[in-house]
């Protein structure tokens, strides 16, 4: 069969003839966009011998004009607009590194519309969105690429999209915020309260603009949104993920783990059950013997369950300018390898083709069945007999059920470890425990993930 000659190479030995640089348009010039113009400049020569042509930014988007001068020097075009970097007829791909959704909605699809490539390190944006915006890719036949947006430095979309194709995958779990990871290291290694360790976060670079988003869940939630699609071949569907950040845990909670041998964790979880899919991000008690709970700072980790593969791990770190701008730019080498193929040869956006994306069901809260960990503060030793009988009552498998170790700020409280229950269950035999006499205040319950492959 005839096939025109690719222009990228010469009709004789294959050598690459010299393609025009691929021109990117920057919107956000902040911690991530600066990051990615440094690496790109640091290491231009080896990115265009991978790439096979020079990555250059033509022009940056930035509400503070002087100070973005600073960053990207005399020759790039500056402009505080960022709907005409994104429409730019000299642009070829638009970098949308600016963050939040309203704006950033209205920039990428502007983009796609006017025929360019988009990478973007969104996740709210995509989580949110990510059906209209996909949708407009296809039709306009243009790429939108978003490996940073999930577990910044990890290659877990490529992972997911390209290395475990062959995979029914049956889940995904992970340590997927860098900023709830480093606060909670900061509260068991370095007896930090939460105030004084998000400070510290924040500091660091690792927050989002707003931490809300971090400390309660939300950031990990529209990055296990992403993952779940790629890894099940659902559309992107953050409505329904079951969040719960860590603005409740206290140093006593991370204590009562401790003695337990567990670790705790945000962790986000995506995982097929007879009746539905897990969607899931709440603070975990993990063995503290396992690969996650060594996972510490501001590190991610996440393991994906494949049939074929069985267990696969991944690590490094999960926020940053540069760590950020690994992905970006890994993301921009492919836009400038793929310009020119035709969509249907490329990977699809979530790694399945668009018209076998299909819907599934989430389980509902109460039906989600996991180990857990319960705190019963009592009045003296002897409840402890009270509230393991409830818990018998109820039905409730309990593995094991022991007395705080003596606790600088606590007294008496009961410790407990469940076996599999769901969470309707839990709720209900927390509910009829507060109503004990013998209890002494709010009982606490945490989820328990053993994480076997
Ligand atoms: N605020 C995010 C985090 C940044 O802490 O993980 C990287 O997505």
């Amino acid at each position: 069969m005839y096939r025109d000659p690719d222009p990228r190479f010469d009709s004789l030995g294959g050598h690459p003839v010299a393609l025009r640089p691929l021109r990117v348009g920057m919107i956000g010039i902040g911690t991530v966009g600066a990051g990615t113009f440094r690496v790109l400049a640091r290491n231009q020569a080896l990115i265009a011998a991978r790439a096979g042509r020079g990555i250059e930014v033509v022009v940056v988007a930035a509400r503070n004009l002087a100070r973005a001068r600073t960053v990207v020097g005399p020759d790039v075009a500056l402009i505080d607009d960022p709907m005409q970097v994104a429409t730019h007829p000299e642009v070829d791909v638009l970098v949308e590194v600016a963050g939040g959704t309203g704006p950033a909605r209205g920039w990428v699809l502007a983009a796609i519309a006017a025929g360019k490539h988009v990478v973007t390190a969104n996740k709210a944006l995509l989580a949110e969105h990510g059906g209209a915006i996909f949708a407009a890719a296809r039709q306009h036949g243009v790429a939108v690429a978003y490996e940073g947006a999930v577990a910044v430095s990890i290659p877990i979309i490529k992972a997911l999209r390209e290395g475990l194709t062959a995979n029914r995958i049956e889940w995904v779990a992970g340590i997927i915020n860098g900023t709830t990871n480093f606060i909670l290291s900061q509260m068991r290694d370095a007896g930090l309260d939460f105030a004084q360790a998000l400070a510290q976060a924040q500091a660091l670079g690792y927050a989002e603009a707003n931490p809300a988003f971090d400390i309660e869940g939300i950031d990990a939630a529209h990055k296990l949104a992403l993952l779940a699609a790629n890894a099940f071949g659902m559309p992107v569907n953050f409505a329904d993920v079951q969040v719960q950040g860590i603005t409740t845990l206290r140093q006593l909670d991370v204590a009562c783990a401790e003695q337990l041998g567990y670790r705790i964790k945000l962790l986000a979880v995506a995982r097929r059950r007879e009746g539905g899919i897990e969607l899931r991000v709440q603070p975990a008690l993990l063995p503290a013997t396992h690969l996650m709970a060594q996972v510490n700072g501001s590190m991610n980790g996440i393991l994906v369950q494949g049939d074929a593969s069985g267990v696969t791990m991944y690590y490094g770190a999960g926020a940053g300018a540069e760590q950020t701008a690994s992905a970006v730019i890994a993301d921009l080498v492919d836009v400038a390898r793929l310009d020119g193929t035709h969509a249907a040869q490329r990977v699809p956006h979530l790694g399945f083709q668009a018209h076998a994306l299909h819907p599934l069901p989430v389980l509902q809260h109460a039906a989600v069945c996991t180990r857990h960990h319960l705190r019963v503060p009592v009045h003296s030793r002897q409840d402890m007999v009270a509230v393991g009988a409830l818990l018998a009552r109820q039905a409730v498998p309990v593995e094991r059920l022991e007395w705080m170790a003596d606790h600088p700020d606590e007294a008496h409280q009961v410790l407990v470890l469940t076996g599999e229950a769901p969470q309707g269950a839990i709720d209900l035999a927390l509910h009829m425990l507060q109503a004990l006499p013998e209890v002494a205040g709010p009982c606490v319950q945490w989820r328990v993930e053993l994480l076997e492959g």
